[in-house]
């Protein structure tokens, strides 16, 4: 069997008792435990002096590789162009894309970097599975260093339509390094459509067969692979979760009251400015909820270092403290407003105990709290999941309460309704949504990109 090497920006905890946070480390960390290989990428660490060989760690089968990055590789590559140029082109915020030839040769450099030290560790037979948006261009330099193996990609965020693409004056550059993997993965169909639209209206490429594109030369497959959770290990550890005293706490604070809960990074592309504005319009509009109902967001902040970050935070206090000194009473606070992380655990207690999963991104490539938040209800009594239809989860979970997060009257009918749905129906949607869980769950989607992978035609 060929050895695994998965390649990403950021390298899960090495340490197994720390929780991975976010989608792409949890999924990967469940990939390499069971079938071993290597993990390569950041350390996570911005030093002076970064030691030019990477760092390595065993941990079981896994051997973790990581590399710290200078000041300057860091501003120019994370908080640069990927952070500031592709992270917000791709959640179409071209009011905040920000374009420089300096950050962009820096963000070409770092992946040469990673290249060359990766490429001193790859056996011929490897299967490489480089992931997200910071490493665009890393399998093609890969190439240009003369390797052959199976190169897979995996985008984690949205690919955007080519009118937005077209905006970055390098996008052909861009996609054409994405021509010199093997296997391009996307999140949904619409994803891929609109790669596959760039090509031919740009490019003159070609679709030449099932899942199978020509451009530049190359013929690759083309999939979407609906990234998911570890969805029978949630339902699980959900239900001991309950029992956790920091469950107990937040359950004795609510006292009798439904609570809404929202988990995500402090990301302006998870909508939480209008999720707030909802929740007000929600209070407003059904006065009946004011003390009744508590919305607790979790947003533990993110790329601090990009100013854009420190922005839509300002506009969060802001819009948290308006909200609660609108409505809050001596004995209630309507919003409580977390600017910190909790173990992953402690997360999935919090949501079985919530009435209302509340997941709006303005965009998102998949969004997997609102597959969490699924599997860690209760089937007996569950709560309901609140989802936007601009994450891509929404394409599998029609069976949540589908909005659009822009419509914030919409959104707080729809809160309304998920807060008094009746529970026979509450039963019957979460039924539906776990069947897809179920059939869908983190090792389906691994298994589905190893299997295009270890099938891919490779090319010249
Ligand atoms: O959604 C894209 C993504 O790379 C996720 O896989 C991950 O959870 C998140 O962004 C992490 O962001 P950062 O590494 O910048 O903190």
């Amino acid at each position: 069997m060929s050895r695994l090497v998965v390649v990403s920006n950021r390298v899960a905890p090495i340490d197994d008792k720390k929780s991975a946070s976010g989608g792409l480390a949890v999924a990967m960390h469940a990939a390499l435990k069971a079938q071993g290989g290597i993990w390569f990428g950041w350390s996570g660490e911005v030093v002076a002096a970064p030691d030019p060989e990477p760092k390595h760690f065993d941990s079981k089968n896994i051997t973790f590789a990581t590399l710290d990055l200078s000041q300057r590789d860091y501003e120019e590559y994370y908080n640069g162009f990927a952070n500031s140029t592709l992270w917000p082109l791709f959640h179409y915020r071209l009011d905040l894309t920000e374009f420089s030839r300096r950050t962009y040769a820096g963000y070409l450099r770092v992946n040469a970097l990673f290249a060359g030290k990766l490429s001193a560790m790859l056996k011929p037979d490897d299967k490489v599975w480089v992931h997200d948006y910071h490493l665009l261009p890393l399998g093609e330099q890969l190439r240009q260093m003369g390797h052959r193996q199976r190169l897979g990609f995996f985008l984690h965020t949205p690919f955007p339509v080519p009118e937005i693409l077209l905006a970055l004056p390098n996008h052909e550059n861009l996609v054409r390094s994405l021509c010199a993997y093997d296997v391009v993965g996307f999140q949904t169909k619409r994803d891929v459509d609109a790669f596959v639209s760039y090509l031919i209206q740009e490019v003159g490429g070609e679709v030449v067969g099932e899942k199978r594109v020509r451009a530049f030369g190359r013929t690759l497959t083309v999939g979407h692979f609906p990234i998911s959770v570890e969805t029978a290990d949630i339902e699980r550890d959900a239900q001991s979760a309950l029992t956790s005293r920091q469950t107990e706490r937040l359950s004795e604070s609510l006292g009798d009251r439904d609570l809404i809960i929202g988990v995500d990074r402090l990301d302006y592309s998870k909508g939480l400015y209008q999720r707030f504005q909802a929740f007000e319009a929600l209070m407003e509009t059904y006065p009946d909820n004011r003390g009744r109902v508590t919305f607790m967001q979790i947003a533990p902040p993110t790329r601090t270092d990009v100013p854009e970050y420190n922005v839509i935070r300002r506009e969060l206090e802001t819009s948290a403290g308006h909200i609660n000194g609108k409505f809050a009473e001596f004995d209630w606070v309507p919003i409580r407003y977390l600017n910190k992380s909790f173990a992953r655990k402690t997360l999935l207690g919090f949501y079985r105990m919530a009435r209302v999963g509340f997941v709006t991104p303005l965009r998102d490539g998949m969004n997997l709290v609102a597959k969490e938040y699924v599997a860690a209800q209760d089937p007996e009594d569950p709560g309901v999941l609140v989802l936007s239809r601009f994450a891509g989860a929404a394409i599998e979970m029609g069976d949540a309460l589908i909005v659009n997060p822009y419509d914030v009257e919409g959104v707080a009918e729809a809160l309304q309704r998920a807060l008094s749905m009746p529970l026979e129906e509450r039963r019957h949607r979460h039924a539906a949504l776990m069947d897809v869980l179920r059939s869908n769950d983190i090792v389906t989607w691994r298994n589905r990109f190893d299997e295009a992978l270890e099938n891919a035609i490779p090319d010249a």
